[in-house]
Formats: structure tokens, sequence, C-alpha cells
């Protein structure tokens, strides 16, 4: 008998994401496991590392299947197969429904590559530079029946320098949500996340851990004053 979270990944692509939070799990920053890592696309580099980690690696093709609902109920079976407690959507791009969230109920956490509730969706980057916003960042947060709308757990801020194209913007933002998914996931294993009022609340940690969340009394301003 373990304590360890049972924790869900699905994927889609290259799973840096996936990565951040096995590695949190092998170094004991969360006290979890991965028991399983479902795609619903064949050859994608997150199920090489999952198998490189000598973790089951599921493949769910969404195309083999007649419609959502048989899909949704295929990802269910697997995830219970394998004892999952926590799902974690990590560059998933499939819209789940409300069946299924609802079947998971406050069980799902999803990162997102800016500062919720801005720029939720697609293309989300691009939009950013486009709308010449100083700011941007990650979010995760819990999944409701929105897209990108659920209590928001943790945000780490990142500026846009006037250089920035879509990949050195990205390639900022995912050095932070490599950070904050994994912490994001340790408190839920620890069972310090609450919801109070449709928000999230993180019940107090110890003194340590402060190290490892960004500066909570820091604002950041950006570009800086000359
Ligand atoms: C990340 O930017 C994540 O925020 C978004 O999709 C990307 C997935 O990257 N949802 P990876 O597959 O974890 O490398």
């Amino acid at each position: 008998m373990t304590d360890r979270l049972n924790i869900g990944v699905l994927v889609s692509g290259s799973g840096s994401n996936l990565q951040a939070i096995m590695d949190g799990c092998t170094n004991d920053t969360i006290p979890g496991r991965v028991t399983v890592v479902v795609s619903n696309k064949d050859g994608v580099f997150a199920l090489e590392r999952a198998r490189n980690a000598g973790l089951p690696a599921v493949v769910i093709n969404h195309d083999r299947y007649g419609g959502r609902e048989y899909f949704e109920k295929a990802l269910a079976e697997v995830l219970e197969q394998h004892g999952v407690q926590l799902i974690c959507l990590a560059g998933f791009m499939r819209i789940l429904s409300p069946w299924f969230i609802r079947y998971f109920s406050g069980r799902i956490l999803n990162i997102h590559p800016a500062l919720l509730p801005a720029f939720p969706g697609l293309h989300v980057q691009k939009r950013a530079l486009e709308m010449g916003v100083r700011f941007s960042g990650a979010t995760v947060h819990f999944v409701d029946d929105g897209v990108d709308t659920g209590p928001i757990v943790i945000q780490a801020v990142v500026p846009i320098l006037p250089d920035d194209d879509v990949d050195t913007l990205s390639a900022r933002i995912l050095v932070q949500e490599h950070r904050i998914y994994p912490l994001a996931v340790r408190w839920f294993a620890q069972k310090r996340l609450r919801l109070v009022n449709g928000k999230v609340q993180l019940d107090a940690g110890l003194e340590h851990e402060r190290e490892m969340t960004l500066a909570a009394d820091k604002a950041w301003i950006h570009p800086p004053a000359s």
C-alpha cells in the first residue's frame, strides 16, 4: 500500500510537460507516480518519453472512433484501468466533453501558455505578440466545461521582448511551464488545493517551499523604466 498519487497524463505532442511531471515524481517534488500516458495521436515524441521512462504509453486515436462519446469512453476506461486519481492535460489537443469532465470532476488539471483569462484557445503566443502585450506567461488550472476557463491554481509571468517571435516567446514560457506544472501537481497530491467560491485556495506549506515558488509579493513591471 502506498499513498502516492496515481497520475494519468494526456498528450498530443512533444511531451516536455509530461517530462517535467515524470521528473517531479522521480525526484520526489511530486508525491505521486505516472501510471499511464495516453496520446490521441500516434508517433508523437511524448510516447517515446513515456516508454523511455518504462511507463505504459497508450494511443487512443480519436479518428478511429465513431464520435467523441466512444473516444472518451475508451479514454476513461484506460485511465480507470491504471487507477488514475489525477489527470494532467499536457499539450492534449482535444476538447473534453461535459460528460468526461463530470466523470473525473475536480481531478483534471491543464497547462495553458498564457495568463488566463487572457488569450484562451489556440495560437496564443502569436496572438499575444500581435496584441503588443508586455507580459505573457503560463497558467495551470482545473478543467471545467469551458475552453481554458477553470479555476486557476498557479501562474508564472514572463516579459515579451521587442525582438520576440513565436518561437522565442514559446520557449521562454515553456521554461516556466516546467516549473509550475509539477508544483501544481505536488499541491494536488498533498491535498492542499481547495475550491472556495469557485477559486482555488492553497493551504499553507512549509517554509522551505517558498524557495520553489515565484515570489508572490513581487510585481513584474515591464518594460523597465530606463
Ligand atoms: C505547452 O505550451 C502547453 O502549455 C500547451 O501545449 C504545449 C505542450 O508542450 N497546452 P509539450 O507537449 O508539453 O512540450
